[in-house]
């Protein structure tokens, strides 16, 4: 663990927002080193390519961005934990579990896609929730980043969720999960609930990068219903950070064990939060 210093005012929280800085130094630098190795996969006419199960694919991209960030984690912050997606965590005893997808739309990176990403949180296991976290796309070269009560930002500008309140001209994302074929809980009744009441939905291909879109105002809202930690927990912190809403299907509030996630500007929240659990 790096030292930090407390200051003089207030020891308590400053070393809090110290070490929240601190992460976030940390996890920016390596998802900006993770995301030159997927340039260099990227487009490659020999990208190997497996299934995990269903339609779930996995690259050697993927594998290896989460290699180098698993292992510079366990080197810099020994003592912390981490969750990666493609298997490469480990537990640890201190106070804070790094979640990590080392590449958010991998199906989008196989096709040429350009909308792919690094998407680290670090959640803090005393206040149970996320403080630092980091969502950067390579290829357009954005990086989103936020601490907690610190606010968000893009590529170090301060970002704020829209202003828009008529759900009827928003503009919102979604996505489906791998079992769609096999599952009925695949998003198509919400899907279908959701397409006459706004003015466009987007399917973008990256959980991480559809809520830094709603932090940073060029989306109004976001749902998904079987995601996973590594997912959300860096992009949950950015939107609230940036003045937006996140939570349940229900308004409920978000946890990044569960599945759900609806994220907006808050000022559509309540009517999608509607549309997405009526009966
Ligand atoms: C997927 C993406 C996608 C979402 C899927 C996720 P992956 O993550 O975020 O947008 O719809 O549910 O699993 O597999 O590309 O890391
Ligand atoms: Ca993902
Ligand atoms: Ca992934």
């Amino acid at each position: 663990m790096q030292n930090i210093t407390s200051s003089t005012s207030s020891p308590a929280s400053a070393s809090r927002s110290e070490m929240s800085d601190l992460l976030l130094d940390a996890a920016r630098d390596m998802a900006f080193e993770a995301g030159a190795i997927l340039l260099r996969y990227f487009r490659s006419a020999s990208l190997a390519v497996s299934y995990k199960k269903n339609t779930d694919m996995v690259t050697e991209a993927d594998r290896e961005s989460e290699e180098y960030l698993v292992s510079r984690i366990s080197r810099e912050f020994p003592e912390h934990a981490i969750l990666a997606e493609e298997g490469g965590g480990r537990e640890a005893g201190g106070g804070f579990l790094w979640i990590v997808d080392p590449l958010d739309g991998t199906n989008n990176f196989a096709h040429g896609l350009p909308f792919f990403c690094v998407s680290i949180g670090v959640y803090s296991m005393e206040s149970k929730r996320v403080v630092s976290a980091v969502v950067y796309n390579p290829f357009l070269d954005e990086m989103f980043t936020a601490v907690r009560d610190g606010g968000s930002f893009c590529n170090g500008e301060p970002i704020r969720v829209s202003q828009l309140d008529d759900i009827g001209i928003s503009l919102v994302a979604t996505g489906f999960p791998y079992d769609k074929a096999e599952s009925p809980d695949n998003n198509l009744r919400e899907f279908n609930r959701v397409v006459p009441r706004v003015q466009g939905i987007r399917r973008m291909g990256s959980a991480a990068i559809d809520l830094s879109y709603v932090a940073c105002g060029r989306l109004d809202g976001f749902w998904e219903g079987k995601l996973k930690p590594w997912d959300t927990a860096a992009g949950s912190l950015i939107v609230e950070e940036a003045g937006g809403r996140v939570s349940r299907y229900d308004g409920d509030p978000f946890d990044p064990w569960f599945p759900q996630i609806l994220a907006t500007n808050g000022r559509i929240h309540d009517s999608l939060s509607r549309i997405l659990t009526q009966p």
